[in-house]
């Protein structure tokens, strides 16, 4: 007969190498980080990874918490998703099953805005396109302190979330955020315009990753039939909401530069210049006005 532990004596070791396993066996990418994030959630302690001690005892408390963890990553649920914050650029930011889950390839526009707008204590005025978590917007106003700004996004669930992003960030004194399609509603202009918005042409959308194809929400993804819908419905908005000498910072696909900028530059936008992710891939359009 075999002698399985008594409960009372599993360790943090063992119920650490029960879930890598599983995560491993299931093709996870990085099964053991993410069980430590996964652990740490579940008892509750955001910033322990337990190195040095694996050997304490495994309380009883947290397992269920934990066990509801790792199933939901082994249904290819992000680890973000179940922790429900992602840090970006120097932020945290909840998430919700409206947001799409800020990408590290999204920080390149930040990047951008800070080569390109200067001084730091400008009093710009920001729009960020299709908000999100807020994570664009609420990120530049972290850099420009006397920046001002608006978030707009078609689904109220991500308005509400942004919200409650720039609470926890400190910045809703210089954050707004509204529901909306794109600026139909805004009657202003800007300094600095940025957006992500949806790019993946529809029938790539299924082939992607479950913990994308899945777990993020169709309408921050799909692009329509070749990806590029929205860049063409946003072409014609841009010139009445960006101010003389403004800036807009446009996240591309991979291989959207030449498409995108052409789409620009039929509405006199020209492309003054264009910034790769750290994969190298071209990830943020500069555009200026006429
Ligand atoms: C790719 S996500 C970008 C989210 C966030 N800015 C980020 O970078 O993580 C695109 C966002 O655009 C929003 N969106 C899609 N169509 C829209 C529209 N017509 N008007 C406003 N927002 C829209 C989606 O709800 C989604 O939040």
């Amino acid at each position: 007969m075999v002698a399985f532990p008594e409960v009372d004596t599993i360790t943090i070791r063992d119920a650490l190498h029960d879930a890598t396993r599983r995560l491993m066996t299931a093709g996870i990418p990085q099964p053991q980080l993410d069980a430590r994030l996964l652990l740490a959630h579940a008892m509750n302690a955001p910033g322990e990874r337990f190195y040095g001690r694996e050997d304490a005892p495994m309380p009883l408390e947290p397992r269920a918490a934990f066990e509801a963890a790792v199933l939901r990553r082994l249904n290819r649920e992000p680890v973000s998703r179940v922790l429900g914050s992602r840090g970006f650029w120097s932020l945290e930011f909840e998430l919700n099953e409206a947001t799409l889950d800020p990408r590290p390839d999204s920080e390149t526009l930040i990047e951008a805005v800070l080569d390109h707008i200067e001084p730091r204590e400008a009093p710009i005025r920001v729009l960020d396109l299709g908000t999100g978590t807020g994570c664009l917007l609420l990120s530049v106003l972290s850099e420009f302190p006397r920046a001002r700004g608006t978030g707009v996004d078609i689904a109220p669930d991500c308005v509400a979330i942004a919200r409650r992003n720039a609470k926890a960030n400190d910045l809703e004194d210089r954050a707004s955020f509204q529901v909306g399609n794109w600026d139909d509603d805004l009657g202003a202009i800007f300094d600095v315009i940025l957006c992500n918005p949806p790019y993946i042409p529809t029938s790539v959308v299924p082939t992607l990753e479950p913990e994308v194809a899945v777990h993020d929400p169709p309408r921050a993804l799909d692009g329509g039939a070749d990806g590029l819908d929205c860049y063409r419905d946003l072409a014609s908005r841009f010139n009445r909401i960006l101010a003389e000498n403004g800036h807009i910072f446009l996240e591309i696909g991979h291989d959207q530069r030449s498409d995108v900028s052409t789409i620009m530059a039929a509405s006199g936008l020209r492309n003054l210049s264009t910034r790769a992710d750290l994969a190298g891939h071209d990830r943020c359009l500069v555009l200026k006005g006429g």
